[in-house]
């Protein structure tokens, strides 16, 4: 099918944004058919470790999905070129999330695929690397956000903290390789474990594009945004408590750029591994977007919070 003439599109965009959920169930099956398709490609390249995984992952990827916007802080009425991205960026994700490009959704699944496979010993948690990925790896339609984030901010050197086994940096890269192609990307992580498999994989990916650090964000965030400044995009999702955010926040704001997108993932979460222990990442996110250089913030379905610098 040839590309829509863009006015078309824009229509199109608008008349799916008012569309009912329901009314997605048969884009969902052609959906489905399309991710199995991928799926059976995959198997035949190499026996999959968690077919169903892979399957999910894929779906994920494509699905027609959109999130609800909550506004904390509206920005000022603003014709500057980040705020114009902001509000396309907000539309984008109420009115319904692009889907990643094939290429990425398959690598995704490969990726995920392989740690899937890795019996190696996670001793903290008196498990495996396999279970470890799957318990602390974003899903597909966080990473839609994400990429979509970095799509219409367009931003030249992004930040990562909390790695884990890398597979959200490799959604960022992948989303800055088209938009801004020299982009840089430096990722944090505290763990050996992660450290080690995620800056294998992010070097054979990216090469000298990704720079891996290790390190609790108490001990190196500091240094490492100076030495990266300006900042113009961060997805902070290591250390989840108010205390972490706001203290990752004061340490990191003096390097962030104008116009810059700082996304805190789970500022809902409480820590299922300490019942009873208050996380108060709620308390802490409403205390960063209540600082004086946010421009804008808003909250993207429960869990995430993201807010614009002035
Ligand atoms: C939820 S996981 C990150 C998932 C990853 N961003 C993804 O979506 O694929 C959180 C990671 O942050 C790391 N972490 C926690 N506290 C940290 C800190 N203070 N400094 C650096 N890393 C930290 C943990 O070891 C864990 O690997």
């Amino acid at each position: 099918m040839g590309r829509l003439p863009f006015k078309n599109r824009r229509q199109e965009n608008k008349k799916a944004a008012r569309k009912p959920p329901d009314a997605w169930e048969e884009d969902r099956r052609g959906i489905d058919a399309f991710a199995t398709g991928i799926l059976q490609d995959i198997a035949r390249e190499r026996p999959l470790n968690d077919p169903y995984a892979a399957l999910r992952l894929l779906r994920q990827s494509f699905v027609p999905v959109r999130r609800d916007v909550v506004e904390i802080k509206a920005a000022r009425a603003d014709d500057s070129l980040f705020a114009i991205r902001f509000a396309r960026l907000k539309e984008s994700i109420e009115g319904g999330l692009p889907p990643l490009p094939e290429t990425v959704a398959r690598r995704c699944a490969l990726i995920a695929d392989t740690y899937l496979g890795n019996n190696e010993e996670f001793p903290r948690r008196g498990a495996d690397v396999a279970w470890h990925f799957a318990v602390s790896s974003s899903n597909m339609i966080k990473s839609r956000v994400l990429a979509a984030a970095v799509r219409f901010m367009r931003p030249t050197r992004c930040l990562e903290i909390g790695t884990a086994y890398g597979l959200s940096a490799a959604i960022i890269a992948f989303a800055q390789q088209r938009v801004v192609p020299e982009g840089r990307l430096l990722t944090i992580e505290i763990g050996e474990i992660q450290h080690r498999l995620s800056a294998a994989l992010l070097a054979e990916l990216f090469g000298d594009r990704i720079e891996c650090c290790r390190g609790a964000t108490q001990a190196v965030l500091a240094s490492a945004v100076m030495r990266m400044a300006p900042v113009d995009f961060v997805f902070h999702d290591g250390g989840h408590s108010g205390e972490a955010y706001v203290r990752d926040f004061g340490n990191m704001v003096d390097a962030l750029a104008p116009g810059a997108v700082v996304v805190f993932d789970d500022i809902r979460w409480q820590n299922r591994f300490a019942p009873g222990t208050e996380s108060r990442c709620y308390e802490g996110w409403r205390e960063v977007a209540a600082h004086p250089r946010i421009e804008a913030a808003i909250e993207v379905g429960t869990a995430l919070g993201m807010v614009m610098l002035a």
